[in-house]
């Protein structure tokens, strides 16, 4: 009979909400960046920052050739990477799946593989590419359990700013928000 296989810890790459709100238990948390990924509004949320009917605009990850992406790694303990993993698949059950990326610390060394939810374009939530003007006029409008959907907007780019990172596309939207 083989043993079952122990538990590790692993890392959870946080470029959303996760970024300023992790709601799950982590040991350590490191700023840094993932690459090959941009950072854009094109996720529809009818659950957190919009509703069915109503949606919001939240971010995902698309696929670029030398893009980078910041945001905030969590370690999380052997012991608790099951439950919060769980819990992430189930608040994401909206349509994202699960990549595993290299991380890098901010002085351009890796940091380790982590896990980061990306949302997929065939899923039914998923909204696409909009002028920038679109962008602001339904953010403004949008609502969900988790608060304004401006809220969503202005906290990423305070976290962003606040590790030093840039995003031209969030600092965009958030500036024309402010
Ligand atoms: C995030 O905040 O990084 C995030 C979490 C789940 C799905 C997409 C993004």
């Amino acid at each position: 009979m083989s043993a079952s296989p122990e538990p590790r810890p692993v890392w959870i790459f946080g470029y959303g909400s996760l970024v300023w709100r992790p709601a799950f238990p982590f040991a350590q948390k490191a700023p840094g960046y993932v690459v090959g990924w941009a950072r854009r509004f094109w996720q529809g949320s009818t659950d957190h920052r919009g509703v069915p009917g109503a949606p919001g605009r939240v971010v995902t990850l698309v696929p670029e050739a030398g893009a980078r992406c910041w945001g905030m790694a969590y370690l999380v303990e052997p012991d608790r990477a099951a439950d919060v993993l769980g819990a992430l698949d189930h608040r994401e059950k909206g349509g994202y799946a699960r990549h595993r990326q290299t991380v890098f610390r901010p002085d351009g060394t890796a940091l380790d593989e982590a896990l980061l939810y990306v949302a997929t374009p065939d899923n039914p939530n998923y909204l696409g590419a909009a002028v920038i003007e679109d962008l602001v006029r339904q953010v403004r409008a949008s609502h969900g359990p988790s608060g304004p959907n401006v809220e969503y907007v202005l906290e990423l780019a305070r976290a962003l700013r606040a590790m030093g990172a840039d995003d031209p596309h969030v600092f965009e939207l958030a500036s024309l928000l402010g």
